[in-house]
């Protein structure tokens, strides 16, 4: 291996040992310190497309863009390889894996030795949240990929100016990856390296991740899925705010008023296009705007408030099903400047992927680089683009506001075919942390495994909190308390809690409810709640609009409809609360007692529905 070859702009001495440690247990070629610029993203493409790992796509229709595909076997985050080596099992609580730290430090050193040999090892240096706010955290991502290296210059604030915050001295969060192909004499590289034995591994209390094996996502880049959430739930925890799998938008009225809502919603559930909805025509004068796409990081502040930021800089997003009626602002954001992985092209070099146009075009090579044939799908259902927030149209003008924007409402969603309604607006924090906590949904694509199942996916989070669900239930609840105090005292409220549901069907199987900009129209009557001017009928589960409670200009959506989407099943919700106590028998002694008790007052509640 060559020399180190610190870069000037590289002065924290830590982190150089750091690298030196990392570089003698992988032993790579050589290293490369990225720095962010301009010239060294071109430089990697060009290495990609000369190594034959990407495809630059028709410089007229899609500027600066690229196609990859992976590895058939390498296509979605590994829940079940995903670990949390907290030092004590009960830390890392019933839901998520967990290994002794010093037994998977054994099992990674062994993976890790040597694993890099051939390949460059990039430092990538990253700011989640804007660079220097008091909100963000910094990362360093240690990699063998120059596709994950680009892709972080897009996901994060990645470069040169991260060293300036961290000085000779500050704290840094340590990301290694590895795709695990060495290239020991006479390997042949492929275009999409990755092993199939794969580790993504936390620390909690050093704050380190290690992620082994794969090349894919929230598998991979590092920043997201692995620190923008797991470890940064911890740090949430510790410090007293919430790493949180939530889209922000913007939204205005009419007369100039402006709130903003987080809303979890499991992934591949719609979030990028609720963060970018655009409003039916009928409203006038509102605007929707995007602040985030995937994670929230929310802080409360001394006015009782609770302020959110987006760490990320880039959508990540799922492709199929996006088109110019489902998400036109993200067909816009896709205009240009893309890297596309496990699209469709067509050989004039047009991506595409299904639900992109109804018609399929000719001579489309698919996602495993052959010709496509219609019994298979042409893109692979987790499907992404990785592009600049800000090129996004209906981007926030606070969305890089390095003291975030204040939260008025959150929204908890799962992808429910029935019991569900709607709406419904929890009653207070207590009945919305419960809401949130005993969420369901029926899992889909962006993770490997079994898909179309309804799982309980608290928060959205299941795949992602850090630490042991129950304390994270409690974690939620002491904020509220904490923070609700804070609020009365100067004039503010909590943000109000709905629960929403897009996805109910009927007897056939079809959506009932519309959605995308149609959602438009159940965001005004949330917005009307909070400001105290929208009616809501108190129901054994929530508080919910009549039929004549929501704004219908230019909608044809029938009140019979309506009541489809809404109805409450007694057996149905019985089913479903006793069903809750499946999770909270598994969460065990930490359960908090007030969500247990919540639970049986609204099973109390259905009873006496019954008896009346
Ligand atoms: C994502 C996910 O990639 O949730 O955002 O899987
Ligand atoms: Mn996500």
């Amino acid at each position: 291996m060559n020399s180190l070859n610190v870069p000037a702009f590289v002065q924290h001495t830590k982190l150089i040992e750091w690298v030196s440690e990392i570089a003698q247990l992988t032993q790579p070629k050589t290293i490369q310190w990225c720095d962010g610029s301009e010239t060294e993203y071109q430089e990697l493409i060009q290495l990609m497309i000369a190594n034959g790992s990407m495809q630059a796509l028709d410089p007229i229709c899609h500027p600066n863009s690229y196609s990859v595909l992976s590895d058939p076997t390498d296509v979605a985050r590994v829940e079940d390889r995903t670990f949390i080596c907290s030092e004590k099992e009960e830390d890392a609580g019933a839901t998520n894996h967990w290994q002794a730290p010093h037994l998977m430090r054994q099992t990674l050193n062994g993976l890790f030795k040597g694993c890099m040999q051939g390949r460059t090892m990039y430092v990538v240096p990253f700011s989640m949240g804007p660079i220097g706010s008091h909100i963000a955290h910094i990362g360093i991502e240690i990699t063998d990929s120059p596709y994950v290296a680009i892709s972080m210059r897009k996901m994060t604030r990645m470069g040169k100016a991260v060293y300036d915050v961290l000085g000779t001295n500050q704290p840094f969060i340590p990301c290694v990856h590895s795709v695990g192909m060495p290239l020991k004499q006479g390997v042949q590289d492929v275009a999409w390296p990755c092993n199939r034995e794969k580790y993504i591994v936390h620390y909690p209390e050093s704050r380190e991740i290690w992620s082994f094996g794969s090349g894919y996502g929230g598998n991979a880049l590092l920043g997201k899925k692995c620190f923008a959430l797991r470890i940064a739930s911890v740090m949430g925890r510790e410090q007293g705010w919430l790493a949180e799998h939530m889209l922000i938008l913007g939204i205005t009225n009419p007369e100039g008023k402006k709130h903003y809502i987080a809303a979890a919603f499991p992934s591949a559930c719609g979030k990028t296009n609720f963060a970018m909805l655009i409003p039916p025509q009928t409203y006038q004068g509102w605007k929707v705007e995007t602040v985030g796409d995937d994670i929230a990081w929310i802080k409360p502040s001394q006015d009782g408030r609770l302020y959110a930021i987006n760490p990320e800089a880039g959508f990540f997003g799922v492709a199929p099903g996006t088109n110019i009626k489902t998400n036109p602002n993200c067909m816009a954001t896709l205009k240009k400047d893309v890297i596309y992985t496990n699209v469709a092209v067509t050989q004039t070099g047009q991506v595409w992927w299904e639900g992109l146009t109804k018609t399929v075009p000719e001579n489309l090579i698919n996602w495993k680089g052959k010709t496509h044939e219609g019994h298979e799908k042409a893109a692979h259902p987790n499907s992404r683009f990785t592009v600049a927030a800000d090129q996004c149209p209906s981007i926030d003008p606070n969305w890089d506001n390095p003291q975030g924007v204040p939260i008025s409402a959150f929204i908890f969603g799962g992808r429910r075919a029935d019991t569900i309604p709607l709406v419904s607006e929890a009653f207070d924090w207590i009945d919305g942390v419960y809401k949130a906590a005993t969420m369901g949904s029926e899992t889909t694509a962006a993770a490997a495994g079994q898909q179309g199942v309804v799982r309980r996916d608290p928060f959205a989070m299941l795949p992602f909190i850090g630490y042991n669900m129950a304390d994270y239930f409690d974690h939620w609840l002491t904020l509220g308390q904490k923070t609700h105090i804070l609020a009365e005292a100067n004039g503010h409220q909590l943000p109000k809690i709905f629960n929403v549901n897009w996805f109910r069907r009927d007897e056939n199987g079809t959506f009932i409810w519309p959605g995308f900009g149609e959602n438009m129209r159940v965001l005004e009557w949330m917005i009307a709640r909070c400001e105290g001017t929208a009616h809501a009928t108190d129901t054994a589960i929530g508080k919910v609009p009549r039929y004549e409670d929501l704004n219908w200009a230019g909608s044809d959506f029938s009140r019979s409809d309506f009541e489809k989407v809404t109805t409450q099943e007694p057996k149905q919700w019985k089913k479903e609360i006793q069903s809750h106590g499946v999770l909270f028998e598994q969460l065990g002694e930490r359960m908090p007692k007030v969500l247990k008790q919540h639970q049986y007052k609204l099973l109390q509640r259905f009873s006496e529905t019954e008896t009346s």
